[in-house]
């Protein structure tokens, strides 16, 4: 039993829905030859939603508001969307194996389905504690981040421990937006993460002191520079508190995990290059196989920006991006272009909001005012190598003083001298 389809999207995350969207705007296929393959039982939303307006306490986000690609002001791309516009979505459906040589998928329910083109978008998946030798994270009352169906039990649980107390574990994205809906949700949350600072990938000492501060200032405790080691359970194996390596024992109605992800690239290894945990592709999105391409979390790109050199970014622009260029790499193979991307982070949280571009590399000049108690702190810094500008952070910024930061880092402007970029701040950017 089996299908086949001309292009096949494997996976129904961000770049799958920006990718569908690229074929729909550029045509070049006909109804029938184009599918999206989804474990999840929904069309592609915009992932970001779920550790943000999907945990407020009121109006919070839900299915249709926020298919893709409501998150870049396009068209919401609904399954009525896809009818309309010939893309076949075979949802709920897991991808057992992949045959790079027969172009062939085999999935779950033992359809093999076969393809012309292949983009792989099968994003990533959250570390489990148990891949750092602890046991019993699937406690009904231990959450993580990645798809709805976690998004809904984190939900449930938060109702359920109103008033009471609940441990983060880990300081990257999903603690520090889980944290923060957490305390907006009257639940007092414990962040406990082996760095010295919140955020270490990215953010300096300095900009995670103001985040910490202001987060403490909303009721929110940190535990730096240690791990958990177990849980304490009681008789129904609902944890009761999170014990930490130096035998502290923290009381626990919740516990939210955020350690990370691994790309999915199982169903490839072997068969396609890999590089940074990702699939290696090129400045096409092209992988090793001459018809198949990798977009989003799961791709390892050259960045032109940083002279080629290859990274796996998880960041949804990039999936947004990566995704759109595959697909006209493939419809328009006369007009070969390699992607020149801007790396770009940002989040959201409580009334905060700050936007990243470039590299974090070299030597770091902050600006702005870094007081907690500041209305409307607005605040940032650059990363200077080689005496040319690599990245940019700013916090509580305008669209047009994030664009400034943007440019000067996309053009990697001169630093004549580090002493005056600091005197003038953001105005370097603004005035360039
Ligand atoms: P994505 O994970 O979105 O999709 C992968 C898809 O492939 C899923 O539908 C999955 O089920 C499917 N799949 C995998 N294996 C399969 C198989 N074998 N068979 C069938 N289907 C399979 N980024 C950012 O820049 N700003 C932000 O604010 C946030 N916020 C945020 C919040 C939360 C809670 C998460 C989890 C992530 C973010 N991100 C983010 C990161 C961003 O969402 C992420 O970079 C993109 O979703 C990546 O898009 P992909 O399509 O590559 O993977
Ligand atoms: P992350 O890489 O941002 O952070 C992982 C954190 O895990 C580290 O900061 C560290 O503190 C912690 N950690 C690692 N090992 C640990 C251990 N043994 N015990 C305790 N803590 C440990 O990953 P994440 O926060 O899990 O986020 C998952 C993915 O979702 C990432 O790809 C991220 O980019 C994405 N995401 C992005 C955003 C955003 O861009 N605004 C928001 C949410 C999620």
């Amino acid at each position: 039993m089996g299908r086949a389809f001309v292009y096949v999207i494997l996976g129904g995350g961000v770049a799958a829905g920006y990718a569908a969207l690229e074929f729909a705007r550029r045509g070049g296929y006909s109804r029938g030859e184009l599918c999206i393959i989804s474990e999840e039982a929904v069309a592609p939303y915009e992932r970001p939603a779920l550790s943000k307006g999907y945990l407020l306490p009121e109006g919070p986000a839900r299915l249709p508001g926020f298919h893709t690609c409501v998150g870049a002001n396009d068209e919401l791309l609904t399954t009525k969307w896809y009818k309309e516009n010939g893309i076949e979505l075979v949802l709920g459906t897991k991808v057992m194996a992949a045959d790079i040589r027969r172009k062939t998928l085999l999935t779950a329910t033992g359809e093999t389905i076969s393809y012309k083109n292949l983009i792989i978008a099968t994003g990533a998946r959250a570390l489990k504690l148990e891949e750092f030798g602890i046991s019993g994270s699937d406690a009904s009352n231990i959450c993580y981040l990645r798809n709805l169906d976690d998004a809904d039990k984190l939900v449930n649980v938060m109702r359920s421990c109103s008033g009471g107390n609940a441990v983060v574990i880990g300081g990257g994205y999903i603690g520090m937006e889980c944290a923060a809906a957490l305390v907006t949700n009257n639940i007092k949350a414990t962040m406990v993460f082996p760095e010295n600072h919140c955020m270490a990938r990215l953010f300096t000492p300095q900009i995670a002191e103001y985040y910490e501060n202001y987060y403490t200032s909303k009721g929110v405790t940190f535990i730096k520079g240690t791990v958990l080691t177990s849980f304490e359970k009681d008789s129904t194996r609902k944890v009761t508190s999170v014990i930490l390596k130096d035998g502290k024992h923290l009381p626990a109605d919740m516990v939210v995990v955020g350690i990370g992800i691994r790309a999915n690239t199982s169903l490839f290894e072997g068969q396609l290059l890999m590089d940074q945990g990702g699939i290696k592709v090129n400045g096409q999105m092209l992988t090793s196989d001459g018809s198949v391409y990798a977009v989003g979390d799961v791709a390892a790109f050259p960045i032109m920006l940083f002279d080629g050199v290859i990274r796996r970014l998880e960041h949804v622009d990039s999936a947004r991006r990566t995704a759109r260029h595959a697909v006209a790499a493939i419809l328009e193979p006369s007009k070969p272009r390699d992607i020149d991307y801007l790396p770009f982070f940002y989040s959201r949280v409580f009334t905060l909001s700050w936007q990243f571009y470039g590299n974090n590399i070299g030597e770091v000049v902050h600006f702005g005012d870094f007081t907690t108690s500041s209305p409307s702190p607005r605040f940032g810094a650059y990363w200077v190598d080689k005496s040319l500008i690599k990245g940019a952070f700013l916090e509580g910024g305008s669209r047009e003083e994030y664009e400034a930061i943007s440019n000067v880092v996309r053009r990697k402007v001169k630093v004549a001298n580090i002493a005056e970029l600091e005197k003038q701040g953001l105005m370097f950017a603004t005035q360039e």
